[in-house]
């Protein structure tokens, strides 16, 4: 039985792998892609994830566009990595899909509402406020979320966007602190994992060998989004963080991790965003997420670039 799943997400390079992977693989059913304001605006996200079910030849998926800025703060963006598009590297074209009708919030609200309870699993890959949104407006529909699996935070390897925080939990911090105190049962793909998955001249050079246009566009994609992390980390390759969420799906036993208490820090402006991870159990602070520290980094590239070269083939 195939599971059932929402992506949320803000497309960005990195979302737009985590989709095609879900899109090439029978063991997940993608019920509909929710855009939210992150990497760049919504008008931008919300067309990005449509542009890329157009590459995966699959204009039969819902895309809803959502919320446009976070709850409370004013939208910060990742244009410096992800370019002015969100999506460059691979020259895409227009997409001539229509964007579905409706919000995304509403989507997700009736959605959890249809399906039966605990059968859906919300993907989250980019900042929280379509998920907080949803919760603060149906908070009947908590109960009967299946599991939540969402790329975001840092524990070892602290912030990206700052010193002690992650872009995503970083750009609305109020919403990931409803999201990571809603009980949800929450597995968490921190920077800690993601930045274990790099991809190297070899796994770029595997992408393209697929001989594909999915294949030529991820090795675009990666190539233009690596220059970010090459400069600031000296990492030899772009890091994969938002597909970490689907090949968990599909290969849990790639990764591991521990099920700790992860609280978000909304109030301090140095440490906005950070999400406290009690990795050391230190504190009697109740366990709610299982936080990933590790993968199994060959064994996810061989995955990903099997998958990806199912797309496209006749
Ligand atoms: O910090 C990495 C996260 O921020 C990824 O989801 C990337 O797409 C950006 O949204
Ligand atoms: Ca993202």
């Amino acid at each position: 039985m195939a599971r059932k799943i929402i992506i949320d997400t803000d497309p960005g390079q990195d979302d737009a792998v985590a989709i095609l992977l879900a899109l090439a693989s029978p063991e997940i059913e993608l019920l509909g892609i929710t855009a939210v304001a992150g990497n760049v605006p919504l008008s931008l996200t919300q067309k990005n994830a449509r542009i890329v079910c157009e590459l995966a030849g699959r204009p039969d998926i819902r895309v809803f566009a959502g919320c446009e800025a976070p709850l409370k703060r004013p939208l910060v963006t990742a244009e410096h990595v992800h370019g002015k598009t969100g999506l460059d590297g691979p020259n895409l074209p227009d997409p001539t899909m229509p964007l579905a009708e409706g919000h995304a919030v509403d989507f997700i609200i009736e959605t959890l509402r249809e399906k039966p309870a605990g059968t859906v699993t919300l993907c989250p890959i980019g900042p929280l406020t379509n998920i907080a949104t949803a919760f603060l407006r149906a908070p009947d529909i908590v109960e009967r979320v299946q599991e939540i699996v969402l790329m975001g935070g840092a524990y070892f390897e602290v912030g990206n966007i700052t010193p002690a925080a992650e872009f995503n939990i970083y750009v609305d911090p109020e919403a990931a602190e409803i999201v990571f105190r809603s009980g949800i049962p929450l597995t968490v793909m921190p920077l800690d994992v993601t930045h274990k998955v790099l991809v190297t001249k070899a796994r770029n050079d595997a992408f393209r060998a697929l001989g594909t246009p999915v294949g030529r566009a991820v090795a675009a994609m990666t190539d233009f989004f690596e220059r970010f992390d090459k400069e600031k980390y000296g990492s030899d390759g772009a890091p994969l963080h938002d597909p970490c969420v689907t090949a968990w799906l599909i290969r849990p036993e790639l990764f591991s991790g521990r099920h700790i208490n992860v609280e978000i820090e909304t109030v301090s402006d140095l440490t906005r965003g950070m999400t406290v991870a009690d990795w050391w159990r230190v504190t009697d602070r109740a366990p709610n997420a299982t936080f990933i520290g590790d993968v199994d980094a060959d064994g996810f590239f061989a995955l990903l670039t099997e998958r990806l070269g199912r797309l496209g083939r006749a």
